[in-house]
Order: structure tokens, then sequence, then C-alpha cells
């Protein structure tokens, strides 16, 4: 050891040993505090209330046992040094069921009972009374516990209160009992989101040492005057009356004195007069603004720029109808600037540049989704360069995103969707985690650069290129959305990619057989491939991506057969394969699929990440799949996709019959096999599949009789079996008679079909089947004739009965004449 380094040591060692003698004879009382043991009948008293806990999952109760005689040991019990009474009873957030055992009260010293977020409560459900008799309670939690009685005026009692939460505490509409005026010692009251109500809170000027206040929930529509009272309980330093449906403020209060006041939170009012005319502003002590949901409206007044303390501003769904123009650069402790959904304008090169440029960079989340913000994104933001979180989609945001974004070290999530930024995506800082520039007009290509990315989205700009091998180093990534852009080539073939959950490339211009990277993403739940330009044959393997839900490989050049080993795929629920060459029978082992039978449907994904459920992707998941149903082109949004139950297999080259399998899929809820060159008859059991909406056969060359079982199908809304070969009578039943009232086509091309609804008479001209092929080859020629003249631009041909799609063009037919739906 270095010489100077031991002197030190030494010098450490002597000190401490000094301050220990020092401490041990300062403190004489010290044996005295190590032995004081728990009071018999208070142990009894505690052993009773054990008795009464009926679930104890956790085992936090195990120490609590009568040969373990000092029971100031046991968990969650304290006691006094000096006298040996309890004094404190903390059991919360623990997994405790049963009742409050009335035998506390022996524990007659008690200061401190914290029975919050357990599942316990009083006699039969109801608020145990008992506790209010305690006559040195000085802080009691009983929030998240679920009352089903009134909240008893007795608590007034507790005079020796300071300390009071019983926030999400009643399952039963109470009043608040006025009796709580009583409690002149309380700091801290939290009633919020009960199902309290009052109509009269003049009792809370008699707490002078109130400083916390939460009420938040508690309907206080009546009570016109609650700025005058609050405003009389100077003690304040936080005061939250979210979502008490608050009558709009009388704003002329001609003295504040909440002076003290750090933390206002008005969230969910609706208030609708002036921002500036509200009554807060002078307050300069507040750091915490919540505002969010109150249609306040207008411009901010300048004494927002004078707030130096503020550190939170929330000022989120306000309609649209405030601006911002004030100058924040003084304020050095903002933290968070939270402005969606409320501004009508504004400029975002002039408010970038108001804000804070304090030596301290503090400024860590920034967001403005859903303005109406116009101007170009700034190129220099060197003092926001502390932000951690930057949201400002759906603007008309215009410009290049700024170079210097690599400065941004702190940078994990960037949102820029929906805006009109256009060039080449710079270089992004390392840490970045999620990145959303969806819905913009960037092109050139991208670095894949930011190892520790999560969630990619670049869909719908005109990125170029094709995917480098760098992409293979984000070992992190999650969901990957590079859809309707101009990416090219083949994918690279990484190692793993272990996390990823989504892979949607829809829409580009990709190339190459079915990619084998794809083999290895274990997780892979949601695969988009459609509209690109993949060619080859299905893997075998891909019936071992076990958690696959939705494939859409539509609209490619995937030539042979449906491998079977597809039908190992327990949870998917969407399978399309429409727009391809594929050949070959529908695979019989269909009805392995479970996801689409109805005892095993799909509900919402749990694993969810965190970002699905916010609104902080905004854009970039609502269009997650398209799937062509009902003859129209639905896009499915992050929530309904999970109600998608679809088989799509049409435009191919399938041959053989329809599998009688297929009807054990009760869960589906479309199915289009049409314009293949499938044979035989429809499943007698088609019946069976009871949640289908829509089923399309048309273009094919079915052959027997529609079956009866048909006209159970209550939800059917859209029938196609147009262009087969189908005879005989057509069932009857109201739901059929609906769907022809939509679809009078929908029998067309099968001449020897018969009965109402067609004119056709079952007994007679219907007996002479050449009559009837004749007739009806003719008018499929001339449709199909019609046909090709509407999708004119991409090669159709005749193979046996069916038609050859080239599925390369994305002005097709489907997608020109169809409606788009954001679910
Ligand atoms: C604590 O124990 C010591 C002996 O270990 C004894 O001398 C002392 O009296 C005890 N104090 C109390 C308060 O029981
Ligand atoms: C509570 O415990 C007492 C005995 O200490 C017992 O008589 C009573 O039935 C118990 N109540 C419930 C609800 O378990
Ligand atoms: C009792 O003494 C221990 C140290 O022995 C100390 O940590 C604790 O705070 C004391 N408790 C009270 C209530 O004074
Ligand atoms: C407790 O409060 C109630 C009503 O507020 C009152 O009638 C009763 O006398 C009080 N009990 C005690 C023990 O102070
Ligand atoms: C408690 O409050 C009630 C009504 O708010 C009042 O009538 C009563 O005198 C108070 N009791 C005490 C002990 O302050
Ligand atoms: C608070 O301000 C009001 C004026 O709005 C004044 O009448 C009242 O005396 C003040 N109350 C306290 C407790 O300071
Ligand atoms: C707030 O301050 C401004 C100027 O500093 C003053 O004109 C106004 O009356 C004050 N408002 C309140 C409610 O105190
Ligand atoms: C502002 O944006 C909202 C939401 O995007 C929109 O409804 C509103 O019409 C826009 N207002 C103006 C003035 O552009
Ligand atoms: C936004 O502000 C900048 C700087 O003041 C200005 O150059 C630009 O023209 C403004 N853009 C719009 C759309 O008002
Ligand atoms: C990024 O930071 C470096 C060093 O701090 C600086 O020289 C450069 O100008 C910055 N780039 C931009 C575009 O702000
Ligand atoms: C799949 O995801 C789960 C959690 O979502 C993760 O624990 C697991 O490691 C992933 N599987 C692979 C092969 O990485
Ligand atoms: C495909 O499924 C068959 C059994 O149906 C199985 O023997 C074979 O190993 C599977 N192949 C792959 C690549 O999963």
């Amino acid at each position: 050891m270095h010489p100077s380094a031991a002197k030190f040591l030494l010098l450490i060692v002597a000190a401490a040993s000094s301050f220990l003698s020092v401490a041990s004879h300062g403190l004489p009382p010290r044996q005295l505090k190590r032995n004081a043991s728990c009071l018999p009948h208070e142990r009894d008293a505690l052993l009773a209330f054990k008795e009464n806990i009926t679930s104890d999952p956790e085992g936090i109760l195990s120490s609590w046992r009568r040969g373990r005689k000092d029971c100031c040991r046991w968990m969650g019990v304290t006691c006094s040094n000096q006298t040996g009474h309890v004094l404190e009873l903390d059991l919360s957030q623990r997994n405790l069921a049963g009742q409050i055992s009335p035998s506390l009260l022996s524990l007659e010293h008690l200061e401190h009972l914290d029975l919050g977020g357990t599942y316990l409560s009083g006699h039969d459900g109801r608020f145990p009374e008992f506790l209010c008799s305690f006559k040195n309670l000085g802080y009691l939690d009983l929030s998240e516990l679920s009352f089903a009685s009134r909240l008893p005026a007795q608590l007034g009692n507790l005079s020796t209160l300071e300390y009071l939460d019983l926030h999400n505490a009643y399952s039963l509409p109470s009043e608040v009992p006025p009796q709580l005026g009583n409690l002149s010692n309380l700091r801290h009251l939290d009633l919020a989101y009960n199902y309290l109500y009052t109509t009269d809170i003049s009792w809370l000027v008699r707490l002078h040492q109130l400083e916390y206040l939460d009420m938040a929930g508690i309907n206080l529509s009546t009570i016109d005057n609650w700025l005058h009272v609050v405003n009389m309980i100077p003690s304040l330093k936080s005061l939250s009356l979210s979502n008490c449906s608050l009558p709009r403020a009388n704003q002329s209060l001609t003295h504040i004195n909440l002076t003290k006041l750090e933390t206002l939170e008005l969230s969910t009012n609706y208030f609708g007069h002036p921002i500036a005319s509200s009554w807060f502003w002078n307050i300069t002590s507040i750091q915490f603004l919540e505002l969010s949901s109150t249609y306040l409206y207008g411009p901010f007044p300048d004494a927002l720029g004078r707030m130096t303390s503020l550190s939170f501003l929330g000022f989120q769904e306000n309609g649209n109808s405030a601006t911002m123009a004030v100058d924040l650069k003084n304020l050095c402790e903002l933290e968070t600037l939270l402005l969606d959904g409320s501004l009508s304008s504004g400029n975002i090169t002039e408010f970038i540049e108001k804000l804070p440029q304090c030596s301290s960079r503090k400024l860590g989340y920034l967001s403005l989704n859903d303005n109406n913000m116009t101007g170009i994104m700034p190129q220099v933001m060197g003092h926001l360069t502390s932000l951690t979180a930057l949201s400002l989609s759906n603007n008309s945001i215009s410009g290049s995103i700024s170079p210097g974004l690599q400065n941004f070290t702190s940078l994990e999530e960037l949102s820029l969707s929906s805006n009109h930024l256009s060039g080449q995506i710079p270089l992004l800082p390392r840490g970045l985690e999620i990145l959303d520039v969806s819905m913009n007009f960037l092109s050139g290509h991208f670095h894949f650069g930011a190892p520790y990315i999560g969630v990619l989205i670049l869909s719908s700009n005109k990125i170029t290129g094709p995917i480098p091998e760098k992409f293979c180093e984000l070992q992190y990534l999650r969901d990957l959305d590079l859809s309707n852009n101009s990416f090219a080539g083949e994918l690279p073939v990484c190692f793993s990619m272990p996390y990823l959950h989504s892979l949607l490339l829809s829409n580009n211009e990709f190339s190459g057989k079915f990619p084998s990277l794809i083999k290895r993403l274990s997780n892979l739940t949601l695969l988009d491939l459609s509209w690109n330009k993949f060619y080859g044959t299905l893997p075998i393997w891909i019936g071992d991506l076990a958690e696959l839900r939705f494939l859409d490989l539509s609209h490619n050049m995937l030539h042979g057969s449906i491998p079977a080993n597809i039908t190992h795929l327990r949870r998917l629920q969407l399978l399309n394969l429409s727009f391809n060459n594929i050949s070959g029978s529908i695979p019989q082992s269909l009805s392995k699929l479970m996801a689409m039978t109805k005892t095993h449907m799909p509900g919402p994904i749990t694993n969810l990440p965190d970002y699905w459920n916010t609104d902080w992707i905004n854009y970039g998941f609502l269009d997650i799949l398209s799937a062509v149903t009902k003859h129209q082109h639905h896009k499915y949004g992050v929530r309904s996709i999970f109600y998608i139950v679809d088989i799509d297999l049409s435009v191919n080259h399938l041959t053989g019959g329809i599998p009688d399998e297929m009807a054990s899929l009760d869960g589906l809820r479309y199915l289009n096999l049409s314009r293949n060159c499938l044979r035989g008859n429809i499943p007698e059991n088609i019946g069976a599949m009871e949640l289908v909406e829509s089923v399309d056969f048309s273009w094919n060359s079915l052959s027997g009789e529609i079956p009866a079982s048909l006209s159970d199908l209550t939800f059917l809304s859209v029938l196609d079996l147009s262009y087969n070969n189908l005879s005989g009578r057509i069932p009857s039943g109201r739901q059929l008679e609906t769907v022809y009232d939509n679809n009078p086509t929908m029998y067309d091309g099968n001449n020897n079909l018969c009965g109402p609804p067609l004119q056709r008479n079952c007994s007679s001209g219907n007996s002479d089947p050449k009559h009837g092929n004749e007739k009806a080859s003719g008018e499929n020629s001339e449709s199909l004739f019609f046909y090709i003249g509407l999708v004119s631009g991409f090669a159709v041909g005749l193979w046996g009965c069916c038609v050859l799609y080239s599925s390369r063009s994305h002005e097709e037919l489907f997608l020109s004449s169809s409606i788009f739906i954001v679910v």
C-alpha cells in the first residue's frame, strides 16, 4: 500500500473509533433501549388480529407466533424503545385479506397504522369504526381497501391525526363527514377516487395545518365557492381537485393566500374560460401544474414566464384552442412540458427558441403532439440536448430533421410522425430506444445506427435503398415498421433478433426468396410482407414460428403449395396469402389453427409493450396490417387488430376441394377463397362457422348444391358464390335474403341454380344442363372481359378455370376502388 494511502486509512479508523466511543458514552440508555420488549396484552391483541386474517399468501405474519415472545420484533410492528408499547403497525401493500380485528384497540399507544393496499376491511366489509377511538393516532392509511359503508363521522374524534389517506377506499357512495374539520392537526388529507360526494367543504378552512389535500374524483359540482374555501387554507402546498366536476371558478379573488402552493392539479374539469383569467398565474411557488382537459383557451399569460419554480406543466387535450407565445427562457427548473392536443397554432421554430436557455439543462420531456404547429424544424437546438423524450407528432412541421440530433445524448424516445418533414434522416443518437417518423416525406437511405433501438417506425415515407448488414446489430429491436417506403433488395440474414415481435415491410420493393432471417425470429407475432416482390416457395419452417398471430404475405410472387406445417401455428388468426401464385390444395389439417376456433378465440396480446397502450406512438401502428374484408379494404388499428380472425387465399391457383375441416374453424369472421381453381362441393357443414361475416367463393369451379346450413349463419353479411358451377335450389332463409339484397350478383354465373330469389323456376328450363352450361360460359367470359378491362395495366391470363393475376401493381383494382377504413 502507498504510505500516504495507509496514513489516510489510519486517520479514518481513528476518527471512526473516537466517534463510536463518544456515541456510546453520550447515550447512556442504550442498554435500556435494547431490551424493552413487548407487553403481554399487546402481544395477545396482535395474535387476535392475526386470527382474523383469512389469507396471507406471502407469509407476512409467519413471524407473529406465541413462541416468539417479543412482538416488537415481529414483522410490521414497531415498539417504543423506552416503554415497549406498540407504536406502529405497518402491513401496507401486503397481500393480506380478512377482517380488521377490534382487538387492535388494546394497542392504546398506537401512533401509526398503515394497512393501505391490503384486502382487509371491517366487519361485513364495513369501515372499522372502532379505529376512531385511538387516542394517540397520528397516521392512518386505509387507502385502496374496499369499504361498503358510510365514512363515519367519528373520524372527527381522532384529534391527534396528522395524516389520513383514504384514497380509493370506498365502493359505495358516501358523504364526506364535515366532522373531518375537527382534525385540527391534519397536514395530509387524501380522499381521492372514492364514491364520495359533498355539498359543503367549508369545514376545510378549520384545518389550519393542512399542507396536502387531494379530493380528485369527488363530485363538487354544487360548490360554487370552492376557490374561496381553498384560498382560506394558506398552509396548502399541494392541492388536487382533478375530475371533480368543479363549477367554473369565480376568478375575482381579491387576494391570493396560497403562497406556499407547490402542486396544483385541476385536470378534467370543464372551465372553458380564457387561460389568462385563471387565478393561479401569480403563484410563483408552483412547481407542478396540471391543467389537462380543462378546456381553457386563448393565449397563455406572460406571468407563466415568471413562474421560475415550475418543473411540470401539463396542458393536454384542451381542444386545440390555446396559443403559446410566452417567453419561457427563464424557467430553468422546467423538466416536463406537455401541450398535446391543445394549441390552435404556433410556429415550431419560434416555439423552440423560447424554451429555457439555462446553464443547467433540465428539460427532459417535451410533447407537442396533435397541435396545429407549422414552421420549419430548427436545425440547431443546442439548449434542448438534455431531452430524453421529444414528441411532435401530427402537426404540420416541415423542413429536415436537424443533423445535430446525434448531440441529444440523453434522447430515448423521438416521435415526429404525421408532419411534412423531408430530407434524409440524420444519424441517430446512440441511446435512442423509440423512433417514430412515420407519415412524412423523408427520403434517402436510413442508417440503422442506434444499437439500443426497440421500436423503429419509418412507415409511409420515401426512404430508399437496401437494408444494410448493420441492421443485424439492432439486437434489442422489438417492433420494426418499414411499410410504404421504397426499400429494395433482400433482407440481410442476421444471426438472431431475439426480441423482434412485429416485422412490417409491406408495400416496398423488397425482393428475393422468402427471407431466411425470419426463421430465427422465434418471438415473431406480426409478419406483414405484403405488396413486395418476394418469390419462391413458402418455407416449411414457417410452422415453427410458434408466436405468430398475423401473417400477411399477399401481393407477392410466391409459388408452390401451402406447407401443411403452417397449420402448426396455434396462435394464427390472420392468414393472408392472396394475390400470389400459390398452387396445390388447401391443407386438410386447417382445423389445427386453434386461434380460429371459438373456444380459443384470440384476446388482446398480453405481452403488449407499454407504448402500445399509451398515446406515445400515435400513428405508426394505427395502420398495422391491412386485409381486404367485406369487399372493402380495412386497415386494422392497434386495438381492433386483435379481433381479426381471417383467412384470405384468393387470387391464386389452388386446386382440389374446400376441406370439410375448414368448417370447424368456428371463430372465423372472414373467408375468401375466390379466384382459384377449387372444385367439388361447398362443405355441407359450413353452417358450423357460426361467427363468419363474409364468405367469398366466387370464380372457382365449385359444383353441387348450396348447403342449406349456409342459412344458419346469422352474422353473414357478405356472400359471393358467383361464377362457379353450382346447381339446384337456393336455400331459403331471412339472413340469405338480406345478403342477396345487398349483393344481387352473388349467384351470377351459376346457370343451374334455381328458385327464389332468382327468377329461374326450378321445375322448368333448369332440367336441361347443356343449355345452362352454355349460358354460363357465355356470361362468364363476358364478365371476365369486363374485369380485364377494369384491371388493365397488369397481366391477366386464363389457366383452365383459374384467372392468373400478376400481383405486382400497387394501383390494383381493389385498392383503387375501395374505401380505407381506419378503425
Ligand atoms: C436489560 O437487560 C440487562 C441485562 O441484560 C438488565 O441489567 C437490565 O435491567 C434490563 N433492562 C430492562 C429495562 O429490562
Ligand atoms: C375473529 O377472531 C375471533 C377470535 O379471536 C373469532 O371469534 C371471530 O369469529 C373471528 N372473526 C372472523 C370473521 O374470522
Ligand atoms: C429505538 O432504538 C433503535 C436503535 O436501537 C432506533 O433505531 C430506533 O429509531 C428507536 N426507536 C424509537 C421509536 O425511538
Ligand atoms: C366521537 O364522535 C361522535 C360523533 O362525532 C360523538 O358523538 C362521540 O361522542 C365521540 N366519541 C368519543 C369517544 O369522543
Ligand atoms: C366536531 O365537528 C362537529 C361538526 O362539524 C361539531 O359540531 C363538534 O362540536 C365538533 N367536536 C369537537 C370536539 O370539536
Ligand atoms: C385569504 O384571502 C381572503 C381574500 O380572498 C381573505 O378574506 C382572508 O382573510 C384570507 N384568509 C386567510 C386564512 O388568510
Ligand atoms: C397578478 O399579478 C398582476 C401583476 O403582477 C396583477 O395585476 C394581478 O392583479 C395579480 N392577480 C392576482 C389574482 O393577484
Ligand atoms: C387544429 O388541429 C385539430 C386537430 O388536428 C383540428 O381538428 C383543427 O381543425 C385544427 N385547427 C386549425 C385552425 O387548423
Ligand atoms: C416561423 O418562424 C420563423 C422564424 O421566425 C420564420 O422564418 C418562418 O417564416 C415562420 N414560419 C411560418 C410558417 O410562419
Ligand atoms: C454537435 O455538438 C458538437 C460538439 O458539441 C458541435 O461542434 C456541433 O456543432 C453540434 N452539432 C450541431 C448540428 O448542433
Ligand atoms: C421472447 O420474449 C420473451 C418476453 O417477451 C423473452 O423473455 C424471451 O427471451 C424471448 N424469446 C427469445 C427467444 O428471445
Ligand atoms: C413439418 O411437419 C411435419 C409433421 O407434420 C414434421 O415431421 C416436420 O418436422 C415439420 N417440419 C418442420 C420444418 O417443422
